[in-house]
């Protein structure tokens, strides 16, 4: 498949060595330019390009940017061919983006997205902790496999996004529609805490979103308490052990 991933930091890097080692044409590009694109992200065959690059001749793209400059892409995107796969891997973090009143009035991140896009997105891995999803990658018969819920409205981008989440390394669930992906954000139960394909049907139906909001306030007050605002993502370990006490 051709990948053109936009973002080369934890996530979008991680994902950009991963597809290449599977043998995948990956693209992968930057805000600032291929030059500046850490060697290893490239290190498995991906290939540094810019933006204008990572979105021609491609079957899928992945979003890995931070979910405040997704709203930049819809010129570029609506040049993008109708079956082209997009795949958003963001989470609305308003400590860190900008407040959006209809988010936080209840508008799902990933409506809001489309909408801001104007086309249809499958939304995966935004549930997976950027360590998790470097770490924890396993086979498909292992039995501790952490699995990563995917919604879609369009069937081809949902089974398009499960084959690749598989592909990573996770179990991928289908996790219904857009506008049922509330239940995947920040502070939700399957959110950061390494649940396994049993567990997640559960995790998504035991999701409340006010909760969920103040699951991710006191996690974000946890942060800054112990590592203040210098952006880092702590160990998996700690994230992991604290959103399982928060959110589960
Ligand atoms: N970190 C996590 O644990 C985690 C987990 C799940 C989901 N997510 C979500 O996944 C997304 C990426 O997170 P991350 O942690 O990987 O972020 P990150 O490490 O800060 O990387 C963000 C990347 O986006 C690039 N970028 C920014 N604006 C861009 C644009 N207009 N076009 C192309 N590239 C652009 C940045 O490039 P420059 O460096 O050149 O500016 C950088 O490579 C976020 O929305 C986040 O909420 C993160």
């Amino acid at each position: 498949m051709k990948i053109g991933i936009l973002g080369s930091g934890f996530i979008g890097g991680t994902l950009a060595r991963r597809f290449s080692a599977c043998g995948h044409t990956v693209k992968v590009a930057n805000s600032r330019g291929p030059e500046t694109i850490d060697p290893d992200v490239l290190s498995t065959g991906a290939h540094a390009v810019t933006k204008e690059e990572a979105l021609t001749d491609i079957d899928v793209l992945i979003l890995s940017i931070p979910f405040i400059r997704i709203p930049d892409l819809a010129p570029v995107l609506a040049e993008l061919p109708a079956e082209t796969v997009v795949i958003d891997t963001s989470n609305y973090i308003p400590m860190r983006d900008d407040r959006i009143e209809a988010i936080e009035k209840g508008k799902p991140d990933s409506v809001w997205v489309t909408e801001k896009l104007g086309r249809p997105i499958a939304k995966a891995w935004n549930s997976i902790y950027s360590a998790t999803l470097k770490e924890m990658n396993r086979p498909a018969d292992h039995p501790e496999r952490v699995a990563a819920p995917v919604a879609a409205d369009r069937e081809r981008d949902r089974d398009v996004a499960m084959a690749l989440v598989e592909e990573s390394g996770f179990d991928a669930y289908d996790a219904g529609t857009i506008a049922d992906s509330w239940r995947q954000q920040c502070g939700a139960p399957c959110y950061c805490t390494e649940v396994t394909l049993s567990e997640l049907p559960e995790a998504l139906s035991n999701a409340d979103l006010e909760r969920s909001r103040r699951r991710q306030d006191l996690a974000f007050a946890v942060y800054e308490e112990r590592f203040g605002t210098s952006g880092i993502n702590p160990g998996r370990d700690f994230i992991v052990q604290l959103s399982r006490l928060l959110n589960l």
